[in-house]
């Protein structure tokens, strides 16, 4: 069976959040599976440069108007095909917008490209055939399924939201410029309160549309969380499917994490400590002994960080340090810097992205903060229970269903592995912070959290058996065969 993949991140070459975990991952566990994907992904400068001497180009197209090179590379995450449009994707930056931050005006274009390539791979541009099924992520690949059907090309699409808040609205006065009529400009297809969306005209045209947690995929129904997509994703709620998100553990284990000064597994996970020394000096903090919870985040309202922002005080007061990674809306960062100002030596704040920070975050701290007010998955969670780091988090989408609470009966049972709140408020949240400084300082009942936390399993195989079961049935191939 053979898959394409089109991504705008893709881990290690390209990534700003969890969908580059996983669209690195899942080739890897589907490839045990028989399953082979090649991955299209834009040639973003770091990634042509990451991928300097492994590339071999292989055809070359005019795709709206654009000249591109498809040039591909043999990696360990599998096949890749790297579209290479030196006007659309060689600046400095990100992968969505500029070195301050701003979006890039022609994101429209960028992403509708990179789309067009996708179908025109589906449509055997390439040498090897078409692919049995296409699977495309979030708004930067969905017009990929608009695009094959439009110009007839039926090979069976999967559409992953990774969030939903992200929908790809454009003017629709674009619509001539996409290649696509202007009569695509209709509530059943991309039309989207007076404007285009992306995203939308994927939903409607995939054959499959999934989701990262199955709580997730029944929240995205209601308004609350469908962020106006909740109709049209009611039209397709027979083939909209709640897949959760794995670790890659080749990327993320303690016992063999290169970022970590000394790696440690469930057997002896006092090392740890070790580590949170080392991080305590690193980051000018305090280094007597006493809990340090940790947060690798984007610093936004979804994340619910300005929530931890006005709740941390009453645990900072009681002896806990916290050391934040990460970076996002401004407000908020500087809310954390303001804290982190009236707390010297007890908190930190790193704006910023890197990557050896929070693999070190989370093989020192005691517990990691997750206080979203939505998750389609997250995936710090699952990072956080394999490296014996606790996790805190609000009881929604995928957090509420990776995490077991901490509750009586739970405890008992022995399943707990860490501490969930509800409502998502600065309350609830700060309710949560006290029950986990309490937990931490009955030394045992800790030991005994981290050690069923750290049991916790989310492999990609099983998650990927349920993608390739998906494949399968869209496209009649059976698994480990090719057409
Ligand atoms: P989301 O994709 O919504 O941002 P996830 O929890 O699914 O949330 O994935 C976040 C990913 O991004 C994780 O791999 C996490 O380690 C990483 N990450 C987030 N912020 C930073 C940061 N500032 N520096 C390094 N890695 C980060
Ligand atoms: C999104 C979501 C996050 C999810 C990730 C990967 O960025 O916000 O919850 O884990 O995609 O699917």
């Amino acid at each position: 069976m053979k898959v394409l993949a089109v991504t705008s991140e893709f881990f290690p070459f390209a990534k700003t959040g969890g969908l580059a975990d996983v669209t690195g991952a899942l080739p890897k566990a589907l490839s045990n599976l028989g399953v082979s994907t090649t991955t299209l992904i834009p040639g973003y400068t770091t990634a042509l440069e990451r991928l300097a001497g492994l590339l071999v180009p292989v055809a070359e197209m005019t795709l709206l108007s654009e000249p591109v090179m498809l040039r591909r590379a043999r990696t360990g995450a599998g096949e890749i095909l790297v579209l290479d449009a030196p006007s659309l994707f060689h600046r400095a930056g990100g992968p969505y917008s500029d070195e301050n931050g701003q979006d890039f005006g022609d994101n429209w274009k960028r992403f509708a490209v990179l789309s067009l390539a996708g179908a025109e791979i589906a449509r055997g541009a390439l040498p090897g055939g078409r692919p049995d099924v296409v699977h495309v992520h979030d708004w930067q690949a969905a017009l990929t399924p608009v695009y094959m059907r439009h110009r007839g090309c039926s090979v069976p699409t999967v559409l992953t939201i990774h969030n939903l808040a992200f929908q790809g609205q454009f003017d629709a006065s674009l619509l001539p410029f996409l290649d696509l009529p202007a009569s695509h400009y209709r509530t059943e297809l991309m039309e989207y309160y007076g404007g285009i969306s992306y995203l939308k005209g994927g939903l409607v045209h995939a054959d499959a549309i999934t989701t990262v947690s199955p709580t997730y995929a029944r929240e995205i129904l209601t308004a609350r969380f469908g962020m106006g997509m909740e109709g049209v994703l009611r039209t397709r709620r027979n083939d909209l499917l709640g897949i959760v998100n794995g670790v890659d553990e080749e990327v993320w284990d303690p016992t063999t994490d290169p970022y970590l000064p000394y790696n440690y597994g469930a057997t002896n996970p006092r090392q740890k400590e070790k580590n949170k020394k080392i991080l305590l000096q690193r980051l000018g903090l305090d280094t007597d002994p006493g809990p340090l919870f940790g947060v690798v985040s984007r610093l936004t309202w979804q994340k619910g960080m300005d929530l931890l922002a006005a709740a941390a005080d009453d645990f900072l007061s009681k002896g806990g340090k916290l050391v934040i990674c990460g970076r996002g809306d401004r407000a908020i960062e500087q809310q954390l810097e303001a804290l982190a100002h009236a707390h010297p030596g007890r908190m930190s704040v790193y704006v910023g992205y890197e990557e050896h920070l929070a693999h070190l975050i989370h093989g020192s701290a005691d517990a990691i903060i997750q206080p979203s007010r939505f998750e389609p998955c997250g995936l710090t969670q699952l990072y956080a229970l394999r490296y014996g780091s606790v996790p805190i988090v609000s009881r929604t989408g995928g957090l509420s269903e990776t995490v077991i609470d901490a509750n009586v009966a739970a405890l008992s049972a022995r399943v707990a592995t860490g501490f969930q709140f509800h409502p998502v408020t600065v309350d609830a949240l700060r309710h949560a912070l006290s029950r986990a400084l309490h937990a931490y300082h009955d030394g045992n009942h800790w030991a005994r959290l981290r050690g069923q936390a750290m049991k916790a399993r989310f492999s990609w195989d099983r998650s990927a058996r349920e993608y390739a079961s998906l494949y399968g049935r869209l496209s009649g191939v059976t698994i480990g065969q090719s057409t």
